[in-house]
């Protein structure tokens, strides 16, 4: 049995849906330094929906907005709010990836299709994950366009903030369906268990979640999916699936080079985080030992830092970037560590739980 059966290639987008295309792509522009670079709507004869394709680094968002009320995305917004529709694939072939995928065992969304424009064609499929959220297989046999038949280019550049890839998207299932969606994208997309945590490790007083991390043969694609465990209180992840409705994406972790570039300047743009006591980095030195980064300079910004065996990380978590506290980012720099911060886990969700009681959810 391949270790790829889809041949998934790469993470080709993320698509949000959301209801004001416009003004969030001003956000991911200003706040987090993406470049719009493509653009379908009215003036490209798009009469349904707008789309807004934003890229940094390897990392690339559509944000769409439905134009009519009848279609899907409007009824998504009324239950969800804004979030994320789909994590599309690249593939090899969409038509082999969408056969086997059900054939796996996936629930299919969309029968493969081809979309095109004088610049050529492509062809996508789509099958269900958790919640409301698809899974697109987008082949594109030699397409000449940038991002997809449809899209003109539309080029306004962002100021830059050293976002370099996506390194992980985060899901949040209801209670009890973690491992059946971890066997699920075991069982349909071939994934392995790269991680796991319970509530032994992520626990604080009041709330709980246990979690898995799914990663392809390569390691480049990597879903870890929580539940919430039973704790005293409504735990961060209850209060997301009150939120957004049900089972969704909880955050998107964003790889960057030098984190505290990139921090300070998505701080100097607007962009809020979470902040832990300061006593977390009293007790820092000891818990990880000599890094490369300036203690003084990380404590300033909120950074979080972990060491593991394969080496250190570090890494901060935006507060929601909705009215709904639902999808949050983190940003991550690496340094041979290919865990998520467990070391983290304990002042990062008393944290969240200090939000939580502010906006009468904990
Ligand atoms: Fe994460």
């Amino acid at each position: 049995m391949s270790d790829n059966p889809l041949k998934l290639k790469s993470i080709h987008h993320i698509e949000f849906w959301v209801g004001n295309a416009k003004q969030s792509s001003f956000y991911y522009r200003h706040a987090f330094g993406f470049s719009q670079t493509a653009y379908q709507g009215l003036e490209t004869g798009s009469r349904e929906q707008c789309g807004y394709v934003m890229d940094q680094g390897r990392a690339r968002f559509l944000l769409t907005t439905p134009l009519t009320a009848n279609h899907p995305a409007a009824e998504h917004i009324r239950r969800h709010g804004d979030g994320v529709h789909d994590i599309a694939f690249e593939v090899d072939s969409a038509d082999a990836a969408f056969a086997e995928a059900v054939k796996r065992g996936a629930r299919p969304a969309v029968e493969p299709h081809s979309v095109e424009d004088d610049r050529g064609n492509i062809r996508r499929a789509s099958i269900h994950t958790y919640g409301e959220t698809l899974h697109s297989f987008i082949s594109r046999n030699g397409f000449k366009g940038e991002f997809l038949p449809g899209f003109q280019t539309a080029p306004i550049a962002g100021r830059e903030t050293g976002v370099l890839r996506v390194d992980h998207i985060v899901g949040n299932v209801g209670l009890g369906e973690m491992n059946r969606w971890a066997d699920w994208y075991s069982n349909v997309l071939g994934f392995k268990r790269f991680l796991s945590f319970d509530d032994k490790d992520i626990s604080t007083e009041y709330s709980a979640l246990m979690s898995i991390v799914m990663s392809d043969d390569s390691d480049s694609i990597k879903f870890p999916i929580n539940e919430p465990a039973a704790g005293r209180k409504k735990s961060q992840i209850d209060e997301y699936l009150e939120s957004y409705g049900g089972a969704g994406v909880q955050h998107i972790a964003l790889q960057t080079r030098d984190i505290v570039d990139t921090v300070s300047a998505l701080q100097r743009n607007g962009v809020e985080f979470l902040r832990v006591p300061d006593a977390y980095y009293q007790l820092l030195p000891e818990r990880v030992g000599a890094i490369d980064e300036s203690l003084k300079e990380l404590e300033k910004l909120g950074v979080l830092v972990d060491r593991d065996q394969d080496g250190y990380l570090l890494q901060i978590f935006s507060k929601p970037v909705e009215d709904r506290p639902t999808l949050f980012f983190e940003v991550i720099e690496r340094h041979g560590s290919r865990g998520f911060g467990k070391g983290n886990f304990r002042a990062l969700f008393e944290a969240i739980e200090r939000e939580q009681a502010v906006r009468g959810n904990l």
